[in-house]
């Protein structure tokens, strides 16, 4: 006889500091058809990227105290910036709960690409982090592949105003892209959740600059598979009996997160404000 397959019906708390990780929920909402998602939009104190790591890894914290305390089974930092400044004071709080955090993904770049160049699409404080620059070390001397390192600043701002046909966001993307074409990058990582929600105007500005076909590298898939993994390994994985159900929550507007639900996800969901405490530098302290 065949065990029955084991369902925790607990929900899955999924935060970003705005709409960015809607990138994310899509994959997972493909992958885990049955899970119930609770997603916190950040939008009000957007962006994390070019704040001080301690402050974004309060405030991390404080959102993951509100999913936990919700009743979240697992937690997934839909952000490259939080995923820097927090997880490992996540995990730290929460040792026995699976928590997922976003990388960019170097590793696939470099495998994918053919002219030796990668450009890496983030935000500063991703950038600047001491386990990206570790992890950039390591597979270049592995791969041999240059890493050609080009912070977004403005990009999440223009993303989190919602109209992502507007020209400012094809103008800043012109301005990051082009240069890493002309330096011979083949290979574009996506190393920010915000990112995959303009990528048509990434491929019309690639198109534009090269005839060369070019590689976007976009780890959401790839979250996704680790949270079914760690999900599974825990027993808490609803395979069945559930339809997904999607919560919101914003520290900025209702109507911003419901249209973003609908028009990046594909979601109808409840939208509820709340607010978190604004962190002060000496409240917390860096991590190594
Ligand atoms: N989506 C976040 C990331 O992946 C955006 C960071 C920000 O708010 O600056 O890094």
């Amino acid at each position: 006889m065949t065990p029955a397959p084991a369902v925790s019906t607990a929900p899955i708390g999924i935060f970003d500091s705005g709409v960015g990780g809607l990138s994310i929920l899509r994959h997972i909402r493909a992958q885990l058809p049955h899970e119930q998602l609770l997603y916190v939009a950040d939008s009000g104190f957007a962006p994390y990227g070019d704040k001080p790591e301690q402050i974004v890894a309060a405030r991390s914290l404080s959102i993951a105290q509100f999913l936990v305390a919700r009743g979240a089974k697992a937690l997934v930092v839909a952000c490259n910036s939080a995923t820097v400044a927090a997880i490992k004071v996540l995990r730290e709080h929460y040792p026995d709960m699976p928590i997922v955090g976003v990388e960019p993904g170097l590793k696939p770049a470099a495998a994918a690409s053919r002219s030796g160049k990668v450009g890496v699409l983030a935000t500063d404080m991703t950038l600047r982090g001491a386990k990206f620059l570790a992890l950039r070390e390591q597979v270049s001397a592995a791969t041999g592949v240059q890493f050609l390192l080009q912070p977004c600043v403005g990009l999440v701002d223009q993303i989190e105003l919602g109209n992502l046909g507007a020209p400012e966001i094809e103008a800043l993307l012109t301005r990051f892209i082009t240069p890493l074409l002309e330096d011979g990058a083949d290979t574009i990582v996506l190393g920010c959740t915000h990112y995959p929600l303009v990528r048509a105007t990434i491929e019309q500005v690639i198109a534009a600059a090269t005839t060369a076909p070019v590689t976007l590298i976009d780890t959401g898939d790839a979250v996704a598979r680790q949270l079914a993994r760690l999900l599974g390994q825990a027993n808490l994985l609803r395979s069945e009996g559930g339809v997904t159900k999607v919560a919101g929550f914003t520290s900025a507007s209702i109507s911003a997160l419901g249209a973003a639900f609908a028009n990046l996800a594909g979601v109808t969901a409840p939208v509820v404000q709340v607010g978190f405490p604004v962190p002060t530098a000496a409240a917390f302290p860096a991590q190594d």
